[in-house]
């Protein structure tokens, strides 16, 4: 959604937080701004546009003061304009702020304030906030906060500064994260461990309802009572070298390359004898995950695309009904769970409000909820019973890539214990899938490494408006995310499509002007059936881009452009099969110019409904 920085120390704050913030530009591209404190005045310098832009109009540089706040924006309330930027003022330019969430009655409480004199100088929800401090500053900003805080409703995480109070910075949070940073002689405030990592590992995790008072030596963390509560402190073990672009042109790049990595790591310490142990990551005993009866899988966006490539493992391996449900639908109807459902929420972010809705709609009918997340101590980790996590560490590209695969690992390494728990497989089956998986990195990395003239046949999408990803089994939820890839960033119109139902509405859209993908690796069932599908779009002049098994001489025949994968197991072919869509995508982005870290109106995190 939006992106949170704040700082507090003896260090020019207006540096760090513009290098935070181009750390959380993920989180909200259409504009930005800081706001220091120096001599017990209030600076803020903002503007609409990316940072790139926005740093060629002003000058953060000539900010002076040692405490800030600062925001990346993705807007919700009220257009792209400096007027509706953060940070937001009070009138007597005392008070500043920084606002990701949702005010959901700012309607009233602006009404109520505009008859007590207060001036609104944007359209923005947050705007109500600073106003509301204002009224009841009395001398100590803490207070003021804690009694405005009082009368919102909605999901917030603030940054609160006081021309008066220098010497501190505010912190609270409802529903939308917020993690503090703990420093030596300074602290920071942000939405997300990127932006700090540079200068600190040590973090605290805010829950809702809690507030953080910060000074440069020491930070407490207090209820909406003002009760001290005393909080863990969590190490992060990300490299913040894996947060930088490593010498790529774009994070997707890099993060695409980073697939077999990601996915050794996500394997260590998971294998033991031949065999998966989660026995110590899960909060279920084998008696429990026996008698677990079905399983339903929530997520959203790319996350969802890898439910559905679960509910394929799952039902296939370990023998389990699953049902794979859009989280934000979930919410939202009377779902029949009941203490024998399992539900599995994916989320790289660990942030999804629509994610962690579902879960604890899960909760409150007595399902068992385990999460699988990326981000370590993230809302949905915490609230599941158990947490799966990928180690794709930071994922900063928009567009899901790394996050992605290693989902697809973990939901692979669940199906193979659950199917050694409930007998679905023999040992020996299970030692021999095993086998195979521990090959994937490296033959990731070969796919990655010998040039396989993917960039030229992203060239075929240049002129194109439309495109089509057909697959069938597993390869349906991989051709949706490589349709899904090539709309995010390239804004080509794209669909995926189970093989067999082109006939039922998409071949109308075939003609020589229409690029289809077509998902073709070696299967018992479908591979002839796909075939056929791609016979099909040649008669009709389509252009047929096939990703097909190493080895596979057939299909040369017929496709037109044709990228190999390295033989392996079905299911685990579809692991591979992604990796050339996403690259694809990329080129094809780069191709029209487009930056592919930062596509329009997308957020990597959307933590509002
Ligand atoms: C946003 C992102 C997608 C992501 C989805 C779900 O739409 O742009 O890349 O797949 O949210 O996010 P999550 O963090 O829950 O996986």
């Amino acid at each position: 959604m939006c992106g949170i920085i704040g700082y507090i120390g003896s260090r020019k704050a207006a540096n760090i937080l513009w290098d935070g913030l181009k750390r959380l530009e993920y989180r909200g591209y259409d504009s930005a701004g800081i706001c220091t404190i120096n001599n017990n005045h209030i600076l803020i310098e903002k503007d609409v546009g990316k940072l790139e832009e926005i740093q060629n109009k002003i000058n953060f540089n000539s900010m002076n003061g040692n405490v800030g706040i600062s925001h990346c924006r993705w807007a919700t309330h009220g257009k792209v304009t400096k007027e509706n930027a953060h940070p937001h003022c009070d009138n007597n330019n005392k008070i500043s702020i920084v606002h990701n969430g949702i005010i959901e009655n700012f309607q009233e409480l602006k009404e109520r304030l505009i008859k007590k004199g207060h001036k609104f100088k944007s359209m923005t929800d947050t705007e109500v906030v600073v106003h509301l401090i204002a009224d009841n500053y009395n001398g100590s900003i803490e207070e003021a906060t804690r009694k405005a805080l009082k009368q919102i409703d909605g999901s917030y995480a603030l940054g609160i500064v006081c021309a008066n109070e220098p010497d501190k910075l505010i912190a609270a949070r409802n529903e939308s994260p917020l993690i503090v940073g703990l420093g030596e002689g300074e602290n920071f405030i942000a939405s997300d461990v990127p932006a700090i990592l540079k200068h600190t590992n040590k973090v605290i995790y805010l829950d809702n309802n809690e507030m953080a008072v910060l000074t440069k030596d020491n930070v407490t963390i207090k209820n909406n009572n003002g009760e001290i509560i005393h909080k863990k402190i969590a190490e992060i073990d990300w490299d913040s070298e894996l947060a930088e672009k490593a010498g790529y042109r774009h994070f997707m790049l890099k993060e695409i390359h980073e697939q077999p990595r990601a996915i050794t790591e996500t394997l260590n310490g998971r294998i033991e004898n031949g065999n998966i142990n989660l026995a110590n990551e899960l909060n279920l005993n084998e008696g429990e995950l026996k008698r677990i009866n079905r399983i339903i899988i929530v997520a959203c966006g790319t996350s969802w695309h890898a439910a559905l490539a679960g509910e394929f493992m799952l039902e296939e391996l370990a023998k389990i009904p699953v049902e794979v449900e859009y989280a934000s639908e979930f919410r939202y109807r009377n779902p029949i769970v009941n203490e024998d459902t399992l539900v599995i929420a994916i989320s790289q972010s660990g942030e999804t409000a629509d994610t962690l809705a579902a879960i604890r709609e899960a909760k409150k009918k007595n399902a068992n909820v385990l999460s699988i997340v990326n981000a370590k101590g993230s809302s949905i980790s915490r609230e599941a019973d158990s947490v799966l996590y990928t180690y794709a560490g930071p994922e900063i590209g928009v567009a899901s890539t790394k996050a992605f695969t290693t989902q697809l690992i973990v939901l692979y390494l669940f199906t193979l214990y659950m199917s050694n728990i409930r007998n679905s497989l023999n040992k020996e089956t299970i030692r021999d899938l095993i086998g195979k998986l521990r090959k994937l990195p490296l033959e990731m990395e070969t796919l990655l490494t010998e040039d396989k003239g993917i960039k030229k046949i992203a060239d075929i999408y240049k002129d194109k408006n439309n495109a089509l990803f057909l697959g069938r089994g597993i390869n349906f939820p991989i051709a949706l995310e490589g349709a899904l890839k090539l709309k995010e960033v390239s804004y080509i119109h794209a669909e995926g499509y189970p093989a067999a139902e082109m006939k039922h509405g998409p071949i109308a859209l075939i003609d020589k002007n229409m690029p289809v993908v077509v998902l073709a690796t070696k299967d018992v069932y479908t591979y002839k059936k796909v075939l056929g599908n791609i016979q099909e779009v040649k008669a009709r002049g389509g252009i047929v881009i096939a990703i097909a098994t190493e080895g596979d001489e057939e299909i040369r025949k017929i496709a037109d452009y044709v990228f190999y994968i390295p033989r392996t197991l079905y299911i685990l072919s579809s692991i591979l099969s992604v990796v050339p869509l996403q690259l694809l995508a990329y080129y094809a982005a780069t191709d029209r110019n487009l930056d592919p870290d930062k596509p329009r109106n997308l957020s990597k995190s959307v933590t509002v409904e």
